[in-house]
């Protein structure tokens, strides 16, 4: 499965590998998104596969969702399902206090969704991930299409108001189009520098009109099992 890995993508896969042995038989398990989550995915289908590992999963986006089928994983829907036991997912940075910033990968809104109807949330993420502030990796803001200039600009007058260092805010582009996340809605990234009082700014953004959801998960994560390139482990 493996073959010969990068650094970084070693990193991942341990992360990954033992965060799969916090998995149970006849645990219905939220199964994340973006490169880390791919290797948790992979892992689980060795499992089931191989040792005959009876999990459910409920993916986090569609391509998730194709991975899971493909590796043998048992796939059913988070309506199916109702509550998880168990969420394992990556993320773009992580704190002292477990705070996120997730949605890198643009699948933020159902990844809070899932998280937050599981009894427990595992985030696997490579070293570089963990920040004393959240902030540096800009924060993505899913709105809907439907006006995204006024809630963009509505966005950044919030920031000035709440004098955040950062407040340039930009469509998230695939090619030359805007990128379409699986609800059909566009992401804006802000570029935020450091991020002050994360509670409050999750909770203000998304009173904006046109606002979905935000990439800040306060209060969400339970653990975190961070991978090193040496093939280290850490449990915290
Ligand atoms: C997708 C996410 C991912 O978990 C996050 O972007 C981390 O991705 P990767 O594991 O590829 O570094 O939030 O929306």
């Amino acid at each position: 499965m493996t073959g010969e890995l990068s650094p970084i993508d070693k990193a991942k896969f341990v992360a990954a590998k033992r965060a799969a042995e916090f998995v149970e038989d006849g645990m219905r398990v939220g199964l994340g998104t973006g490169s880390t989550a791919a290797w948790l995915v992979r892992c689980l289908g060795e499992m089931v596969r191989e040792d005959g590992l009876k999990i459910r999963g409920v993916p986090t986006s569609s391509r998730t969702a194709e991975l899971a089928r493909d590796v043998g994983i048992d796939v059913i829907s988070l309506d199916e399902a109702r509550w998880l036991d168990l969420t394992i997912d990556g993320a773009d940075e992580f704190d002292a206090d477990l705070s996120l910033i997730k949605g890198g990968g643009g699948a933020l809104l159902q990844e809070k969704i899932v998280a937050t109807a599981s009894d427990q949330m595992i985030v696997i993420a490579d070293a570089a991930k963990e920040v004393g502030h959240l902030g540096s990796f800009p924060l993505p803001v899913e709105v809907i299409p439907f006006g995204w200039q006024t809630s963009q600009a509505l966005i950044e007058e919030t920031l000035v108001s709440m004098d955040v260092m950062g407040r340039k805010t930009t469509l998230r582009m695939n090619g030359d189009r805007a990128f379409v996340t699986d609800e059909g809605n566009f992401i804006l990234d802000l570029h935020l520098g450091r991020i002050g009082n994360a509670r409050q700014l999750a909770m203000v953004v998304n009173q904006i009109p046109g606002v979905v959801e935000n990439g800040l998960f306060i209060d969400i994560c339970d653990q975190v099992v961070i991978g090193y390139g040496d093939g280290r482990v850490e449990v915290r």
